[in-house]
């Protein structure tokens, strides 16, 4: 049976053809270490890094490439920006109700080691994702704020751009995690007015697993977490001060950089506006059918325009791991179930601990695949998990 794939918002499948040829391109013409040598391999190496950093920072919004930083995935763009930020020094850390594991985890190991005051900002009354009042009234003396663009349970976009401001005027910082954004939303990273954003290559941006990026604003005081071998200014024994190699120690994941910047191209040629057009036809399509289905919840904004681009929910009387299962072994359409690294985001919504059913749309996503997982999900909701699921 062939996959149906909705799980774009754990990694997008598929990826563009020119990914692929350009990571198999790169180990097989330039198979050298970039940075490291005057050979011409280890040149055709550093133009590869050199030009997906052109490309990436034309498409995320940003200037300056050298304020781009390669990472191997936004888990380690956060944990670089976090503990670089936070250090061993106690305070005040805010985050919205919203944040994955990889935030969430990083910030209460802050909390437990440093004494820190960790607090959450709850959604507002209006079901608005982020109380704007309740950070403002937190930002005094705190030290940081970190937030998700996107929630990655609901696809609910946060105000970040709102929050920049407010995070100015109490000279906090500001960490975005644009995980779910990335090459979702057209807009850029620069004008949002964070001091740092985070994100993976390999959802959104359509790059290789194992790639992600730090966005750095220029003056943002960021100590280096990894330390090691930059190319250059070896007789030193401290990092450079120079951006990126500051933050790039060791050899970088070229293949995956290679692959990467093709993405870029390839959504570049398409246009982020184009995109997001697309994806917001997609949901909406999406969101009116399943609020058709009696007995499928859709959690979440009521507007696609409100949403990334996936979709949680719940089917009365299934577990949604069952209802994922079913997807799968019955339908071919695979999503993802449960808690999706973010119980702090379920417990907000009320769907702790079961978690919801995700059922996220990529760059390949047809209206009729949209037709084909409402179809099954009337299916399941018509049907009764015991009975279905003594027969698979
Ligand atoms: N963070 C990814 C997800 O939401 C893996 O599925």
């Amino acid at each position: 049976m062939s996959v149906l794939y909705l799980d774009n918002a754990a990694t997008s499948d598929p990826k563009p053809a020119e990914v692929v040829l350009a990571v198999s391109a790169c180990m097989r013409d330039a198979n050298a270490n970039p940075g490291r040598g005057a050979h011409r391999r280890a040149v055709a190496a550093a133009r590869i890094v050199y030009e997906a950093r052109v490309r990436l920072t034309e498409l995320v919004g940003v200037a300056d490439p050298a304020q781009v930083v390669f990472t191997a995935g936004c888990t380690d763009a956060l944990h670089l920006a976090l503990r670089g930020l936070l250090g061993s020094e106690a305070g005040r850390v805010v985050c919205s109700a919203f944040e994955h594991n990889a935030v969430w985890r990083p910030l209460r190991d802050w909390a437990r080691r440093t004494g820190g005051e960790l607090v959450v900002i709850p959604p507002g009354r209006d079901g608005a994702p982020l109380d704007l009042d309740a950070l403002a009234g937190a930002a005094r003396r705190s030290r940081l704020c970190v937030l998700t663009h996107a929630s990655n349970v609901t696809g609910a976009i946060l105000p970040v751009a709102e929050a920049a401001e407010i995070c100015r005027r109490h000279a906090m910082a500001l960490l975005v995690d644009a995980a779910q954004t990335a090459g979702h939303l057209p807009e850029g990273w620069e004008a949002m007015g964070a001091s740092l954003v985070s994100c993976s290559g390999h959802k959104g941006l359509l790059g290789p697993q194992g790639t992600g990026l730090l966005y750095i604003r220029p003056g943002v005081d960021l100590p280096p977490v990894r330390l090691g071998g930059t190319g250059g200014n070896s007789e030193e024994d401290v990092p450079p001060a120079d951006l990126p190699e500051r933050y790039e120690a060791g050899t970088l994941n070229t293949p995956g950089i290679a692959g990467l910047g093709a993405a870029a191209n390839v959504l570049l040629r398409m246009g982020l506006p184009a995109r997001r057009r697309a994806e917001l036809d997609l949901l909406d399509g999406l969101l009116r059918n399943l609020r058709g289905i009696p007995g499928v919840q859709v959690i979440g904004p009521a507007a696609a325009r409100a949403r990334t681009g996936c979709v949680s929910l719940t089917v009365d009387g299934w577990d949604p791991a069952r209802v994922a299962d079913v997807l799968d072994q019955r339908f071919g359409i695979a999503t993802r179930a449960g808690l999706h690294c973010a119980p702090l985001a379920h417990r907000t919504l009320g769907t702790f601990p079961e978690g919801t059913v995700r059922v996220s749309a990529g760059w390949k996503t047809t209206p009729s695949d949209i037709e084909a997982v409402v179809r099954a999900l009337d299916w399941v909701a018509r049907h009764q998990e015991a009975d279905v699921c003594a027969s698979i």
